[in-house]
This record gives C-alpha cells, sequence and structure tokens, in this order.
C-alpha cells in the first residue's frame, strides 16, 4: 500500500494547498493530510476549526483522512509507515527551504522520500500567511479558498 503524509499548518487551507493535494491524490492508495500542531506557536486558527475545514473541502477524496500531530512530522511518517512526505512548491524560495527540510528529514529516516509537487501558477502568490494577514485587516479572502470556506 502506498502511504504518503502532507503535512502543514493548514492556517487555513488554501487554494494552493488544495491544487497540490488534487494533483496527488491518484498517485497513493492513502494520503494523510497532518496539521502539525505546535504548542509554543497556537496559530490563527484553532487546529479543531482547521481541521473542520480540511474535512469539507477534501470530503469527496475516499483516500484521504485529516489528522494532527505533535513533534517531528518524520516521527509521523513513522508511525504511519507512509514513506513518502508531499510538499508544494509556490517558487524558487520554498525549493530552498523545502530541500533542506526534505534532506533532514531523510537523515533522520533514510526510507523517506519528499514528492515536492508545484501549485497551479495562478496560486502561486496565495500563502496561508497572506490569507491571514487580509483577514486581519478586514480583506476579502474568498478569492484565494477553497469553497465554502468562511473565516471568522
Ligand atoms: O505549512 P507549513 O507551516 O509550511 O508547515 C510546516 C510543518 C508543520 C510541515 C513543519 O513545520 C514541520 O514539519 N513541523 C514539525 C517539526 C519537524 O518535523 N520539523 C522539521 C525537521 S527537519
Amino acid at each position: 500500500m502506498k502511504i504518503a503524509v502532507f503535512p502543514g499548518s493548514f492556517d487555513p487551507v488554501t487554494l494552493g494547498h488544495l491544487s497540490v493535494i488534487e494533483a496527488v491524490a491518484p498517485l497513493f492508495d492513502k494520503i494523510y493530510v497532518a496539521i502539525g500542531v505546535n504548542a509554543d506557536k497556537p496559530g490563527c486558527f484553532p487546529v479543531e476549526q482547521r481541521k473542520q475545514w480540511l474535512q469539507q473541502v477534501l470530503s469527496s477524496f475516499d483516500n484521504i483522512e485529516i489528522i494532527d500531530y505533535n513533534g517531528l512530522t518524520v516521527d509521523l511518517c513513522k508511525t504511519l509507515n507512509a514513506k513518502f512526505l508531499v510538499r508544494g512548491l509556490r517558487n524558487v524560495i520554498d525549493f530552498q527551504y523545502e530541500k533542506d527540510m526534505a534532506e533532514a528529514n531523510r537523515k533522520l529516516w533514510p526510507e523517506l522520500q519528499t514528492l515536492f509537487i508545484p501549485t497551479l501558477p495562478e496560486y502561486s502568490c496565495i500563502s496561508s500567511s497572506v490569507v491571514r494577514d487580509v483577514f486581519r485587516h478586514g480583506g476579502d479572502c474568498s478569492q484565494f479558498l477553497p469553497k465554502g470556506v468562511k473565516l471568522k
């Protein structure tokens, strides 16, 4: 069984995340979309809310499960026996950071392979942090978010 983990903060889930998930969903038997929880950085939206949005957006995929986790992503992958880690790339700045993380993760667990998936070009300017900033300043975030995700 081919199992992958797509980890992230998803604070909140964006159209960019969705484009990555749509690209990889046919490639794996099971994909865990995993919300990384950091007690020192609670984030903007509660984890339960982020989970609900993901469940709603991804309800049509029968091979996707939404989970949250603490600690190292590589440890989660080991526990789930997931040998593939999926990360989205928007630009070369993402690539430099993600390449370093992929190499570090592979040193921690040599069986783990990271797959980089480019987001659709029309979504390359979208990040959760941009969405949060627009939201905080009262702007309309709807064009950055999957249908049904309403920030509050
Ligand atoms: O959406 P983000 O903010 O880019 O997600 C980052 C996340 C949660 C994937 C990353 O911070 C992470 O993997 N955190 C868990 C701790 C860990 O494994 N760090 C990497 C060590 S190489």
